[in-house]
């Protein structure tokens, strides 16, 4: 009788840590599911293909959760709702050409990095903006919330700063001359002048980044099998392999 009984609570315990623990902490909002939030107007990091979500964190987040042995559900908000709906368990994860920053670092854990970004200008072709310091005293248009948003308030004054909910809106703003540059990320910014005449970027790094996924600050289980997950595929070259498919290289 003693032997089942300690068999019976072995197999309890085990089958606990197995699933991380019963229903309190379990690893991910949803049994089964890792869900991550983001914001899908920023190619090639995230963008609708049809009705899917694609891009690089997308497939990413793809193979994190096949490493995982769970089912992605990708979760569309604005960019500014991301960090919120993570810390508060409506997401595991938010994938979204996130730049890891100190401030955002108070609120949410991030991930190891797995990607870098360049905070460029966008103006139209003939701009009498030519150079970072040409920006005093325009408009510039962001996305909201975005670091490209957090950097023009800072140097350049909040009066002069538009922020729009998606980077396109930013680019339509400035093909309609309602601000003079953009200032975005340089992957989404290839492809917005890509699709649209009349733009330029300009050739000077305004800020470099870290891209990486944030994960709640209660959740270091999952945090640390993300890591796991992120390394291995790291090794094993499939982020460098999603990373090829969507970014040209110069
Ligand atoms: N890297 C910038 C930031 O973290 C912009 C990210 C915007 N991402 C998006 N999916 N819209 O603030």
């Amino acid at each position: 009788m003693k032997k089942i009984i300690t068999l019976a609570l072995a197999m309890i315990l085990a089958l606990s840590v197995f699933a991380g623990c019963g229903k309190k902490g379990e690893m991910t909002v949803e049994e089964g599911k890792l869900i991550m939030a983001t914001n899908a107007y920023f190619p090639p990091y995230e963008y609708y293909e049809g009705s899917e979500i694609v891009g690089v964190d997308a497939e990413i987040a793809a193979a994190v959760a096949e490493k995982l042995g769970l089912e992605l559900e990708i979760a569309d908000m604005e960019f500014d709702s991301i960090i919120t709906a993570v810390s508060s368990g409506k997401a595991d994860m938010g994938l979204a050409g996130m730049t890891v920053t100190e401030e955002r670092l108070k609120n949410i854990n991030f991930s190891d990095t797995y990607a870098q970004g360049v905070q460029v200008v966008i103006v139209k072709q003939g701009s009498e903006i030519q150079s970072i310091d040409d920006i005093t005293g325009h408009s510039i248009g962001v996305q909201l919330a975005t670091t490209g948003d957090i950097y023009a308030t800072d140097d350049f004054g909040s009066e002069n700063v538009v922020e729009f909910n998606k980077g396109n809106d930013a680019i339509m703003a400035l093909l309609s001359d309602k601000v003079d540059c953009v200032i975005i990320d340089n992957e989404p910014a290839k492809s917005f002048v890509a699709a649209n005449e009349g733009l330029v970027i300009l050739d000077t790094e305004y800020v470099t980044e870290d891209y990486a996924a944030c994960i709640s600050k209660d959740n270091e289980a999952l945090l640390a099998a993300v890591n796991k997950a992120l390394a291995d595929l790291t090794a094993d070259g499939t982020i460098q392999k999603i990373l090829d498919k969507y970014i040209s290289a110069e």
